[in-house]
């Protein structure tokens, strides 16, 4: 991924570009470039490295001007070079690019045909000449949409123009893009957090939009080249987000806005128009991976044990998944050929920061999955992807573990379409799929609302609870268990559930809630008889399905059915109730929610 600011201003813009971009090299730093308009001419500064050296660049050299744009970059055509650094300008017309041009080569030898001479090896060279190329013979707009419907791929674009030089350009087609309105000036940028520093009105902008700064107006033009009105969405800042509102704590906030949650990480990575994922940029190319190491701790780890499942039946790539402080000390054989995944809320816990280093220290690639993007974690990884999940403040992990188990699910998928592992029409369903996810999690966070307090006073004087399930409900049964140790003291395991005659069936006795997680999948059967060994030996059992239709149901205390959805999708359903269960139990207990004892919501030392 790569980062794009933009501003039109009346006032010097160059110091606030490079706040803006530092605050985007959670997007890749591997270049780092500017362009502004100074006395009616493109002014263009760029440099290998981070911004930093940009910025003792301009200390020496200021660019003046009033408009312009920034970039940092994650290279993907050609290497990281001050000569591919963005922006890439012509005499006419300076562009900053996210993305890939899927028909930049033939793009390219037209040009050359036509006497464009090109400095760069990068896709983006390509559309400063197209655009120069078609100003010559068309007005702006006529020039801008020949442009874009020329490109094949995905982009996000900052544009500024030497005759046009009282304006800034954004344009999105897959890569996300947004737009902020500040006092007398206005911004352009690749995700809110560059904007959040400037301001707090915000516009996204979708697929096909094409968006014209002023320094006082801002006007949007869809695919057809129609002007249209966007929402202007008011940013609360992150105290403001981390408002409990008419909640009674943040955990029972951040449970019920799962479903808005997951909705904004997937509208991040799918490109609506073309049916897409826009993950590119991979520090590894995914066909060469030999083998993919997912590391976490705590709820991020059953995250990784989820997304194994995945990744096996996806791709054809050998999955490893290690606890981070466990894997931080073992004399284990790192391989350049291989992707070291490292999942993290907060992004600053000590044992997977210093697994991450050790895997830098011996020059291996890394990828972060964070929520929060300006952390260590993120900072040191060679690539981020984002859960934007917005602040999350409960310490126990709720929303940040859909998040995280939704960018590993779609990591997945597209690794899976790279390699060509995965058909087109598959690959289509899988994203359509997706997209139906949050309004059944909120379906099924309506459902458990009324049924999870009832079935928690069974918790009350238990002696312990488990949590069986196989498959893809196994890790979701860890996660359970999990959430109802840390947030009611009570002694909880999750097992799987083929495991249980082999020693924990001991544990079964009359009257412990045993939480039986069985969606109609391949294990479905085989699970349903664990069960029956349970209720044999006197267990109370709570069973989360999909299907209860045909099960002997008079000895299983509840019975809870959530909605069908496809089999990869059951793990983000079945988390919700054991949220809302774990909840409801701290709850009669009144221990504190946001706060259990003896925890922290980040692990920042050993
Ligand atoms: C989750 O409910 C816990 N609070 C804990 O296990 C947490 O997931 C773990 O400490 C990892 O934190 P991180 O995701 O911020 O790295």
């Amino acid at each position: 991924m790569c980062g794009i600011i933009g501003i039109a201003s009346n006032k010097l813009v160059a110091s606030n570009i490079i706040q803006s971009l530092k605050k985007l090299e959670y997007r890749g730093y591997d270049s780092a470039g500017i362009a502004t308009i100074v006395n009616g001419e493109i002014n263009e500064k760029k440099c290998a490295g981070r911004v930093e050296n940009l910025e003792k660049m301009l200390f020496k050299n200021p660019s003046n001007g009033s408009l312009g744009i920034g970039h940092v970059r994650w290279a993907t055509h050609g290497i990281p070079s001050k000569v591919n650094a963005h922006p890439h300008s012509s005499d006419e017309v300076s562009v900053v690019h996210n993305g890939i041009i899927e028909n930049s080569n033939e793009l390219k030898k037209d040009l050359e045909k036509k006497g464009y001479k090109f400095k760069s090896q990068t896709d983006t060279e390509v559309i400063t000449n197209l655009l120069t190329d078609f100003l010559k013979d068309f007005d702006l707009v006529d020039a801008i949409n020949k442009t874009l419907k020329t490109l094949n791929g995905s982009f996000a674009l900052g544009i500024i123009f030497k005759k046009f030089n009282n304006i800034v350009v954004g344009a999105r087609r897959g890569s996300p893009l947004a737009v902020g309105y500040g006092p007398e000036e206005n911004y352009l940028g690749s995700d809110s957090y560059a904007l959040k520093s400037m301001t707090n009105k915000i516009t996204y902008l979708d697929d096909g939009d094409v968006c014209v700064l002023t320094n006082n107006k801002i006007d949007f033009y869809n695919s057809k080249n129609k002007k249209i009105n966007k929402e202007i969405l008011i940013l609360s800042d992150d105290k403001n987000i981390a408002e409990k509102g008419e909640y009674k704590d943040f955990m029972s906030k951040e449970i019920n806005e799962q479903n808005v949650t997951a909705k904004t990480c997937i509208k991040e990575y799918l490109d609506q128009l073309r049916k897409n994922i826009n993950i590119y940029n991979f520090p590894i190319n995914p066909k060469d991976i030999q083998k993919i190491v997912l590391i976490g701790c705590g709820t991020a780890y059953h995250s990784c044990i989820t997304a194994k499942y995945w990744f096996e039946e996806l791709t054809n790539i050998p999955i490893e998944i290690d606890i981070a402080s466990e894997f931080r000390y073992r004399k284990i054989k790192l391989n350049k050929k291989n992707l070291y995944v490292f999942v993290s809320q907060s992004g600053e816990t000590a044992d997977t920061f210093a697994a991450l280093d050790l895997c830098k220290k011996n020059k291996v690639k890394t990828c972060s999955i964070v929520n929060v993007v300006e952390s260590s974690i993120a900072r040191s990884s060679d690539f981020v992807l984002p859960i934007h999940a917005g602040p999350e403040i409960g310490v126990a992990s709720t929303k940040a573990f859909i998040g995280q188990m939704l960018v590993l699910y779609i990591l997945a998928i597209k690794i899976s379409e790279v390699r060509k592992e995965i058909s087109q029409s598959d690959y289509e369903k899988k994203i359509n799929d997706l997209k139906k996810l949050p309004d059944l999690i909120k379906k099924t966070l309506n459902y458990c609302q009324d049924n999870t307090p009832i079935i928690a006073k069974d918790f009350l004087k238990a002696k312990g609870a488990m949590f069986l399930g196989r498959g893809l409900s196994f890790p979701i049964a860890l996660e359970g268990a999990l959430k109802l140790k840390e947030l009611s003291y009570l002694h909880a395991e999750g097992y799987p559930a083929g495991e249980m005659k082999h020693g924990p069936l001991a544990l079964i006795e009359e009257g412990l809630p045993v939480v039986i997680l069985a969606p109609k999948d391949r294990y479905f059967e085989k699970t349903i008889s664990n069960m029956q060994e349970v209720i044999a030996r006197g267990g109370k059992v709570i069973l989360i399905t999909n299907e209860s239709n045909n099960i002997i149901s008079e000895n299983i205390r509840f019975t809870l059915e959530i909605p069908k959805i496809d089999d990869y999708l059951t793990p983000f359903l079945m988390t919700v109730p054991l949220q809302l269960l774990a909840y409801n139990v701290a709850s009669l207990k009144n221990c504190d929610i946001d706060k259990p004892r003896n925890l922290a919501k980040s692990v920042t030392v050993e």
